[in-house]
């Protein structure tokens, strides 16, 4: 416990390097190159961010100086890959504020913590006439694991309804609770929208049912400083790719006396204590949850994005982010024709909009032509296109090493768009 608590006064005394985006930017080396033509101006971080050099040189250094496997090998090298794996878990934990490391499981992303959780808690705790709570704006990838979930088992979804702004309604979510409720499964910030959402106060609300509570933190854990003990919620899932990490690893975090009851997801190599093939013993948590040789590499460049972030203070970051957000939208609305699709009054980072008649994809072949480079369709979110009776929008998302530079250009590619279309 020392220990822990040292090293959380460590992680908060570290900001060393005042934010200052466009330092910031040089740390980015794919955001310093031309497309057809003209200077990129990378506006689809909801997507996926860019990755600053400490990332791409702490995955290249451990390749060449330290690679070698996890938890299996007497030899030096496997000790210091164990390290590295162990040391990016503890990172992964100081920078959510989780209690121990016990709570921090390695995944292939958002959406693996996701099924991870709609399987092992589903197989045992939820049957035939339960009901799931989810949102009216989730990613397909927290609506499909419980609707799979929900045809094995036979209990139902229930969906928290939102209006017109892109806001969920309160009201309506806590009507939706009864006696079958086994699970609410909420986005924190939606990728389509931007809606950040009152997760502590759906928290409490579900806790006083008695009912854990997931959050997909995959869009604003690169937004803002994430508490999971301050927000009580009982599993965080998230994606190191978009906060400036690599793909292919995320983060479920699970409160340790939940994680100790749920199955394992998956069975194989390290997640086990003992085999015969009469019966198996399995790891203790988190182990239990990683089976097969695990993203080494992923978790290595994970704590070298959290390292990077660390050394800023985030409310700092989130602060500008947001003022960006509110300029770019702001600008884009005094075009005619221009409809912004998310007007909630607590955003972060997504500017979703419609264009006059012009088709997203349009919208997005064109700016790319310009160099800006946003996102153009459902954003994975078909339901939320459905609320809106929209097939799409486009999407500019923004992140730290945006600058008012960008969204100068944003601005340009709209009048272009038009320009093309008159
Ligand atoms: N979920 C990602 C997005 O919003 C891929 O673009």
């Amino acid at each position: 416990m020392a220990r822990e608590i040292m090293e959380s006064v460590h992680a908060t005394s570290h900001v060393q390097r005042s934010f200052d985006p466009v330092t910031v930017r040089a740390d980015f080396p794919a955001l310093h190159q031309d497309v057809h033509g003209k200077p990129l101006v990378y506006l689809d971080t909801a997507a996926s961010s860019q990755k600053p050099n400490a990332v791409i040189d702490a995955m290249t250094d451990f390749y060449r100086n330290d690679y070698s496997n996890v938890h299996r090998g007497v030899h030096l090298l496997s000790q210091r890959a164990t390290d590295l794996y162990e040391g990016a878990r503890s990172a992964v934990r100081r920078f959510i504020n989780a209690r121990n490391d016990r709570e921090i499981v390695f995944t292939r992303g958002t959406t693996e913590a996701i099924n991870l959780v709609s399987r092992s808690y589903g197989r045992d705790h939820i049957k035939e006439g339960d009901e799931i709570i989810i949102s009216a704006m989730e990613h397909h990838a927290n609506i499909v694991p419980w609707q799979m979930i929900r045809d094995m088992t036979g209990a139902n979804l229930r969906i928290i309804p939102m209006n017109d702004d892109g806001e969920l309604l309160i009201d309506e979510y806590k009507k939706l609770f009864n006696d079958r409720t086994k699970m609410v499964a909420v986005v924190h910030v939606s990728n389509a929208l931007g809606t950040i959402n009152p997760v502590k106060e759906m928290i409490e609300i579900a806790h006083s049912w008695d009912v854990p509570v997931l959050v997909d933190g995959a869009q604003s854990t690169p937004h803002m400083s994430i508490d999971v003990q301050d927000l009580d919620c009982d599993f965080f899932a998230f994606s190191a790719h978009k906060m400036y990490g690599p793909t292919g690893i995320g983060v479920l975090y699970g409160k340790e006396e939940l994680l100790e009851i749920l199955p394992p997801y998956q069975g194989g190599g390290d997640m086990i204590l003992s085999v015969t093939f009469e019966k198996t013993l399995y790891n203790e948590i988190p182990n239990k949850f990683e089976a097969g040789t695990p993203n080494i590499a992923g978790a290595v460049g994970l704590k070298a994005a959290i390292d990077y972030l660390s050394q800023f203070d985030l409310d700092e970051i989130a602060r500008y982010e947001s003022e960006l957000l509110q300029s770019a939208t702001e600008r884009v609305k005094e075009f005619t024709g221009l409809t912004v699709v998310g007007n909630a009054a607590q955003k972060a980072s997504v500017l979703s909009f419609l264009l006059c008649a012009v088709h997203p994809h349009d919208i997005g072949t064109i700016f790319d032509q310009k160099g800006v480079a946003i996102r153009a369709g459902h954003h994975c979110a078909q339901p939320v296109m459905q609320r809106f009776s929209i097939p799409a929008t486009a999407r500019a998302s923004f992140a730290m090493y945006n600058t008012t530079d960008d969204v100068d250009r944003l601005i340009d590619a709209i009048e272009y768009v038009l320009e093309v279309f008159s």
